[in-house]
């Protein structure tokens, strides 16, 4: 009977037609996936995670989300850590789905080629994505041009104002390099949602979230998005303290009372820190000056009344 459901859903997992069917309901499949690997006693599939190779970056964006540009000196993910890291996920998950490396800018780390690798070598079936504002595309070694062809992972240019004039020769020398990429559309509006007096409700702000399936992944937590591990910048920056309240947000991997379905659950669930997010509200992408403003983050903060460092 075992071996029978197993062929089932193997021809399942291959056929287009059933996946596309399972996407629109794709939260029945998932918990139909999630039961059907529980009762087969296999593992589960974790749809997404992301994580910071840098945290700085080298292109200041007003109101980086990531508060990247807010970082205080060159901060990056330990080789040892991120390996330890996707291991202990490897014995939670059968597979992530994807795995995004990002930043601040992920091109400012050395060590990026061994990051990709090291994503390939622990989760052999995972798409892997390197996101980047595209300013060191030019200048990128060989060894990581080769990272990205032997480990078939994709470039995802972020088309920012500075690379319009150069995104033709950053194409050509990508396309002459074989490294598989794509330019995203122009990136000319920003959002902030970032309610700074903490009363937004909880539901309400995951229920709206563009962000609460970006598991995010740093020095042995995960969390539903980056926000309450980064926030610290935004603390340190603006003398506040919102960081201090979201204990608990980020989950301990190394937890030995966890396993995957448990942590899967747990990262489909609203934390405290939605309190903290409101409703977008879009502006245009500028390049920040050197005084950044709280207001260029919080939504509540008008000009005038939020302080500045
Ligand atoms: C934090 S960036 C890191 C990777 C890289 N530095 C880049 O910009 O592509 C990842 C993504 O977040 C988006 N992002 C950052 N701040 C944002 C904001 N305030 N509003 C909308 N998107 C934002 C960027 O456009 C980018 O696509
Ligand atoms: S390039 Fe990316 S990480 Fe850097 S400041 Fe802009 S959005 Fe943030
Ligand atoms: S804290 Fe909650 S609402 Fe805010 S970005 Fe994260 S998941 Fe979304």
């Amino acid at each position: 009977m075992l071996s029978f459901i197993r062929s089932k859903y193997r021809e399942i997992q291959k056929s287009p037609v059933l996946i596309f069917i399972f996407f629109i309901f794709r939260n029945s499949y998932s918990f139909i996936d999630d039961t059907v690997k529980k009762v087969l006693g296999k593992k589960p599939t974790l749809y997404y995670v992301e994580l910071c190779v840098a945290e700085h970056c080298n292109l200041n964006c007003k109101g980086c989300v990531f508060f990247s540009n807010i970082v205080d000196g060159s901060v990056f993910y330990d080789l040892d850590q991120y390996k330890a890291d996707m291991t202990r996920l490897r014995g939670l998950f059968g597979n992530i789905r994807n795995i995004t490396l990002l930043g601040g800018e992920p091109l400012l780390n050395d060590k990026l080629p061994e990051f990709i690798g090291e994503s390939r070598r622990i989760f052999p079936k995972a798409k892997i994505r390197v996101v980047t504002n595209g300013l060191l595309c030019k200048k990128m070694s060989d060894e990581l041009i080769n990272a990205f062809k032997e480990n078939d992972a994709l470039l995802h240019i972020t088309l920012y104002k500075p690379l319009f004039d150069n995104i033709e020769d950053i194409k050509d020398i990508l396309t002459a390099s074989g490294v598989n990429f794509l330019v995203g559309t122009p990136a000319t509006r920003f959002m902030k949602t970032f309610n700074e007096n903490g009363n937004s409700d909880v539901k309400k702000a995951f229920d709206r979230c563009l962000r609460k399936r970006c598991s995010y992944l740093s020095d042995g937590t995960i969390s539903v998005c980056s926000f309450p591990v980064l926030v610290k910048w935004f603390d340190r920056q603006f003398g506040m303290t919102v960081s201090q309240s979201l204990t608990g947000n980020s989950i301990n991997i190394y937890d030995e009372n966890l396993d995957g379905f448990k942590l899967k659950k747990k990262l489909l669930k609203p934390i405290s820190a939605c309190k903290y997010c409101s409703e977008p509200e879009w502006f245009d992408w500028e390049q920040g000056n050197n005084e950044p403003k709280i207001e260029d983050y919080c939504v509540t903060a008008r000009a005038g009344t939020g302080r500045t460092k």
